[in-house]
């Protein structure tokens, strides 16, 4: 099967690779019929890179047809359309039942330190092939797979793989008292999210972010988006009584923008030899800390700031004076996938489409096409926003639509825009 591979620090290919297999009897193989690139895949092109082998298959926002199950699986049948959550968890360990299963104990990469296991996301996490691919072996099937109906494009269905639930779970995290205000910090698709949530939930919400089209989408959406400087802080203040917002959601991570000595070091470690860069990276804290550090400075005293944007590094600076002192409660974390489905299954099978879940995607393509559209991204060139790549659509497989890509225009901000399901 052709599958994206990672080759090196910003250059990922299209290669043939083995179909996978059923190797544990809760295995199930899918045929992938869409599947996202995320701002988490941006790290292994860049910062994450020494924890990469070279032909590991990235991807973990996937869907598509059940082909096959192991003997274990009796929750799914061949044929079933499914949406497979990016953390592999087991359902029944300790931390599952407790509604953190991206602890799951039965999954965790404990010789990394590492919480559970995640598709196609390097050594740290456990190097499971990933989704961006014609099919995918995914574990645990006996309980992640999300069924859905056969109604509906991909892409209404799409996002509760990864970026629905923790725009979701940030929020949750956030602790909002009720009518007051939450900052979002970053508007890619998390941001995106988490801003259409927190409004959803009656909040007042003021987004932030450097790029005029990002802002533009969340304003279509009905939330106020300022732009990124370094007067950030006060403006936020500005606008709440000079307190600050109650919380403040960090939907950045560690390719935040703002802090070129920072940023420096971070390309530096890209550079080093593996074994010295995944040192460095885990403990010389290379990253780039300006979205956290604003966040910092924003929150009102006594507020919460929630993490969502992924960091690395031990040794970063943190003003922990200031943060005793605002009294911040500070939540984070990988997304608890399965722990919000039956909150957020209502919302995308509502017609209205409350989350405008079928306004996001600006590019959906050919799987083949997939290592020009991770610079697109990463560049935030040509409007790109959500990249949704479409294995069917591959060149040789259709020889029809060959190489096409489909951009949706800035109104296409409801379900009447899928023809109707
Ligand atoms: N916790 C989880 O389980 C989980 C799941 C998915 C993604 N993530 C993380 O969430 C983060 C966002 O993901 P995404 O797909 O939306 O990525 P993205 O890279 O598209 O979005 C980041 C956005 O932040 C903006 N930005 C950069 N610097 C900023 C600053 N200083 N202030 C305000 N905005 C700034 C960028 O312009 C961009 O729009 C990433 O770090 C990703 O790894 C975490
Ligand atoms: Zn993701
Ligand atoms: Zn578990």
């Amino acid at each position: 099967m052709k599958a994206l591979t990672w080759q090196g620090k910003r250059h990922v290919t299209i290669e043939n690779v083995p179909d996978p297999a059923i190797q544990a009897p809760t295995d199930a193989i899918i045929k992938i019929t869409s599947t996202a690139i995320c701002g988490s895949d941006l790290h292994l092109y860049e910062v994450l890179g020494p924890f990469m082998d070279k032909d590991d298959v990235i991807g973990h926002e996937p869907m598509g047809i059940v082909q096959e199950v192991g003997s274990g699986v009796t929750n799914l049948s061949p044929g079933d359309r499914v949406v497979i959550p990016f953390t592999i968890s087991c359902g029944h360990c300790w931390m599952c039942e407790r509604g953190l299963q991206s602890q799951c104990e039965t999954n965790q990469v404990r010789d990394q330190g590492s919480g559970t296991t995640l598709f196609g996301y390097s050594r740290l996490y456990g190097s499971v092939p990933g989704g961006q691919a014609e099919y995918l072996r995914v574990p645990n099937a006996d309980y992640g797979p999300i069924k859905v109906p056969h109604t509906g494009q991909d892409e209404q269905w799409l996002y509760l793989s990864d970026i629905l639930p923790t725009a979701w779970q940030a929020v949750q995290y956030a602790h909002v008292p009720e009518g007051g205000t939450l900052a979002v910090l970053g508007l890619g698709p998390v941001g995106q999210f988490t801003a259409r949530i927190g409004k959803h939930l009656g909040y007042r919400v003021i987004a932030v972010d450097p790029v005029t089209e990002r802002r533009g989408m969340a304003e279509r959406h009905g939330i106020e988006a300022i732009d990124q400087d370094e007067h950030v802080g006060d403006r936020l203040r500005l606008a709440t009584d000079g307190r600050g917002p109650d919380a403040v959601v960090d939907a950045v991570g560690m390719e935040a923008h703002g802090s070129p000595v920072a940023g420096f070091a971070h390309q530096a470690v890209g550079m080093l030899p593996d074994a010295i860069g995944r040192l460095a990276m885990k403990t010389a804290g290379a990253d780039r800390l300006n979205a956290l550090q604003t966040a910092i400075d924003a929150v009102r005293r006594g507020g919460t700031i929630s993490l969502s944007g992924v960091y690395g590094g031990m040794a970063d600076p943190m003003p922990m004076l200031t943060l005793f002192d605002k009294q911040i409660a500070l939540t984070m974390g990988q997304c608890n996938v399965k722990h919000w489905i039956d909150d957020l299954m209502p919302l995308v099978d509502d017609p209205s489409d409350p989350l405008g879940v079928l306004d996001l995607a600006t590019h959906q393509v050919p799987l083949d096409r997939a290592p020009e559209m991770y610079e697109t991204f990463q560049k935030k060139e040509d409007g790109c926003i959500k990249v949704v790549l479409k294995p069917e659509l591959s060149t040789n497989a259709t020889g029809g639509t060959e190489g096409e890509t489909t951009r949706f225009p800035a109104d296409a901000g409801s379900h009447e825009a899928d023809g109707g399901r």
